[in-house]
């Protein structure tokens, strides 16, 4: 098991070399459906835990392509989705009719999210609506949705670094680790 030197993480689920191999793959599937002709790619990077993921995963992706950002809450400060999501940061784009549009989200956990963020996008005129997701926790699910890049599929344990956080502590972590219960009274 790979070390971790912070004492609030249990152990390291992906070390920084498993999550650059995650995201180099991601990367290749992704350029190779957005290559296609007439694809005109705008990835919405959903704040704030998917700003590292996404600065890492356009880097390796060889295409012209535009970003963007949305912020989306429904956990307040806990470790549980109370399901009432809200936008917070709207798109700077407005006319979305021209994209191609590939959502970049760090976790699917309950799915509450991700399934306000979808339709709210497919409701305004857009060519197509993807999602890219760096961790799919499936066991959580409570809303079905289709995952068209995953990077991995993770059990049920809360997790952080890599962009995620608690309490918007431990973004800054280079891997993703799983924390330790007793830090959020579980
Ligand atoms: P839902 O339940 O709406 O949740 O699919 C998605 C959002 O919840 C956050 N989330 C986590 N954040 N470690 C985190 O740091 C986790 O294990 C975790 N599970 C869910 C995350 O913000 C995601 O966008
Ligand atoms: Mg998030």
């Amino acid at each position: 098991m790979a070390e971790t030197n912070n004492n609030a993480i249990k152990s390291v689920l992906l070390t920084e070399k498993q999550l650059d191999e995650i995201v180099t793959r991601l990367a290749g599937e992704i350029e190779a459906h957005y290559s296609a002709p007439g694809k005109n790619l705008l990835m919405i990077c959903v704040l704030k835990g998917s700003l590292i993921f996404t600065a890492d995963l356009m880097r390796k992706i060889n295409l012209p392509m535009k970003v963007d950002f949305m912020q989306a809450s429904s956990y307040g400060s806990g470790t549980v989705s109370c399901g009432n999501v809200k936008i917070r940061l709207d798109l700077k784009e407005k006319d979305l009719s021209q994209y191609d549009i590939l959502v970049v989200e760090d976790i699917l956990d309950s799915g509450n999210t991700l399934s306000f963020l979808l339709n709210y996008l497919k409701e305004r005129a857009v060519r197509s609506v993807k999602l890219c997701v760096l961790l799919n926790k499936p066991e959580r699910r409570k809303i079905p949705i289709e995952v068209d890049f995953e990077g991995a599929k993770i059990a049920d344990e809360f997790v952080v670094g890599y962009g995620l956080d608690y309490n918007e502590q431990y973004r800054n972590l280079p891997y993703v680790g799983i924390l330790k219960p007793e830090v959020y009274g579980g």
